[in-house]
C-alpha cells in the first residue's frame, strides 16, 4: 500500500493533528503525516509534532505583506513536502479561492458543529443559543465558501441540561479525533471523492 502524504495546517494546540499522527503510526493506516505547518510561531502543536519527529514549521502570516504572499509561502512548503492531501486542523485563516482551487478535492477541514448548522466561530455558544439537543463535528472537503464544502464524516453528541460552551466543546472534541481519522482514511483510500460539489462514497 502506498500511503498518501499528508500535511496538517494548524494554529494552536493541534489535538486533531496529534490524533492523525497517532493513527498514521499504524502500518495499515493509508496516510502518513509528512509536515505540520502553523501560521503562528507559538502554536503548541508545533512542539508536539517536532517531538514526534515530523517536520514542523511556522509560517507566520504576520511576516507577510499580503494574504497572497503568505499563501504562496504555505503552498511552496506543501509542494516541498510533496503533500498529496492537506488537512486543516484548527487552522484559523480563511483560505483564498485561489488556494482552495489548487487543492480541490484534496483539502479537508474539521468544524466543531453538525454542518450546515453553526458555521464560523463560537459554534458551541451558537448550539446552546439555538437550543438544539444534539451537536457534533463535521469533516468536509474545503471549498471557497467558509465551512461549506461536501461532507465526508460527522459525529453527533448529546447536548445535556446545564451544559456550558466549555463542557460542550470538550464533548465534541472527544469525538473530533476519531471522526477526522476516519474521514482522512476514506479520502486517502479513494473511498470518498469530491465530484461535482458532492462527496461520492464507494465500498
Ligand atoms: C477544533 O475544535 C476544530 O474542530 C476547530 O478548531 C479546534 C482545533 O483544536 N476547527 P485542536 O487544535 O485540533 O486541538
Amino acid at each position: 500500500m502506498t500511503k498518501k502524504r499528508v500535511a496538517v495546517l494548524i494554529s494552536g494546540r493541534g489535538s486533531n493533528m496529534s490524533a492523525l499522527v497517532e493513527a498514521a503510526k499504524h502500518a495499515d493506516y493509508p496516510a502518513e503525516i509528512v509536515a505540520v505547518i502553523a501560521n503562528k510561531a507559538d502554536a503548541g502543536g508545533l512542539e508536539v509534532a517536532h517531538l514526534e519527529g515530523i517536520p514542523a514549521i511556522a509560517i507566520p502570516h504576520r511576516n507577510y505583506a499580503s494574504k497572497s504572499e503568505h499563501e504562496a509561502a504555505v503552498c511552496a512548503a506543501l509542494v516541498e513536502a510533496k503533500a498529496d492531501i492537506v488537512c486543516l486542523a484548527g487552522y484559523m485563516r480563511i483560505i483564498s479561492p485561489e488556494f482552495v482551487a489548487q487543492w480541490e478535492g484534496k483539502m479537508l477541514n474539521i468544524h466543531p458543529s453538525l454542518l450546515p448548522l453553526f458555521k464560523g466561530l463560537h459554534t458551541h455558544e451558537q448550539a446552546l443559543e439555538a437550543g438544539v439537543r444534539v451537536h457534533g463535528c463535521t469533516v468536509h472537503f474545503v471549498t471557497a465558501g467558509m465551512d461549506d464544502g461536501p461532507i465526508i464524516a460527522q459525529t453527533a453528541v448529546p447536548v445535556k441540561t446545564g451544559d456550558t460552551p466549555d463542557m460542550l466543546a470538550k464533548r465534541v472534541l472527544s469525538v473530533e479525533h476519531e471522526t477526522y481519522t476516519r474521514a482522512l482514511a476514506l479520502v486517502a483510500q479513494g473511498k470518498a471523492v469530491m465530484k461535482d460539489g458532492r462527496t461520492v462514497f464507494s465500498d
